[in-house]
């Protein structure tokens, strides 16, 4: 831990909070070319010599990225955490199963979706969040976690569904047009965590953080176990490559 003024871990968030990074955009990439590289699995292998606590894909119903075949390489190389990000498609439920991931994540999905928009409506689909929860732990799936928006009401319906875990969806923290906007849904985002927290669940977080907004969150949101990461790396190892831009972010989020 920093000493105080120096470090934004002050809020109980700690060095110890895991960097999972999504290596979807590499797979979108490849499907652009229709090619066989470059290779997420490969991709995924690379961050985590990079110093990646695990890594998470999304197995979307249009496969538009990751198809079957990369989550079964995916599931045979990564080392650390695997976190399998699904919709409630029954089909995708069952693949989910049959991989047996450390983490499921459940996600609303919408074809015509650039990425992931908002989180799911708990209170509104409580009872079939509930009977892909019981599948997945009932396949052996240790922890699923639900990706809610900051919201009070959605996380007190979460117990309800037999979810381990809650991924805070920090997609308005990160498109905040002013400072003053962000620093407001980054308070936001706090109350969501202890209110989580104090309902015995583990927290995630992830959507749009990047290497500029990493330090107000961890700044000001307690309780987060892990967070996960994907184009902000990415852009970044275009450029500079997958080693040196996993490193960097490995630094933001251990507080080096
Ligand atoms: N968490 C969830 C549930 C997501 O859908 C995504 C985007 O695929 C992320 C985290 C990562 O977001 P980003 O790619 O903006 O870092």
């Amino acid at each position: 831990m920093r000493t105080a003024g120096k470090s934004f871990f002050t809020l109980g968030q700690t060095p110890l909070t895991r960097l999972l990074i999504n290596i979807d955009h590499v797979a979108t990439l490849r499907n652009a070319r229709r090619e066989s590289f470059p290779d997420p699995v490969d991709a995924a292998r690379r961050c985590e010599a990079a110093g990646a606590d695990g890594i998470v894909f999304h197995l979307r119903e249009d496969r538009r990225h990751i198809n079957e075949r990369d989550v079964r390489g995916l599931k045979a190389v990564v080392r650390g955490k695997l976190d399998f990000e699904l919709s409630l498609a029954p089909e995708i439920v069952g693949i989910c199963c049959d991989t047996c991931p450390d983490l499921a994540t459940l996600v609303p999905e919408r074809r015509d979706e650039v990425t992931t928009e908002g989180g799911l409506d708990v209170l509104q689909h409580t009872d079939a969040i509930r009977s892909a929860t019981l599948r997945l732990s009932d396949a052996g799936v240790n922890e699923v976690a639900l990706f809610v928006d900051p919201d009070l009401a959605q996380l007190d319906a979460v117990r309800a569904t037999g979810a381990h875990a809650v991924e805070l969806h920090t997609g308005d923290f990160a498109n905040a047009s002013t400072p003053e906007a962000q620093r407001w849904e980054a308070q936001r985002l706090a109350r969501a965590a202890v209110h989580a927290h104090a309902l015995g669940l583990t927290i995630h977080a992830g959507h749009g953080l990047d290497y500029q907004n990493y330090p107000l969150f961890a700044a000001t949101v307690p309780h987060v176990a892990e967070v996960s990461i994907g184009f902000a790396v990415m852009a970044r190892a275009m450029m500079v490559g997958m080693d040196a831009a996993v490193r960097s972010m490995v630094q933001r989020v251990k507080g080096l």
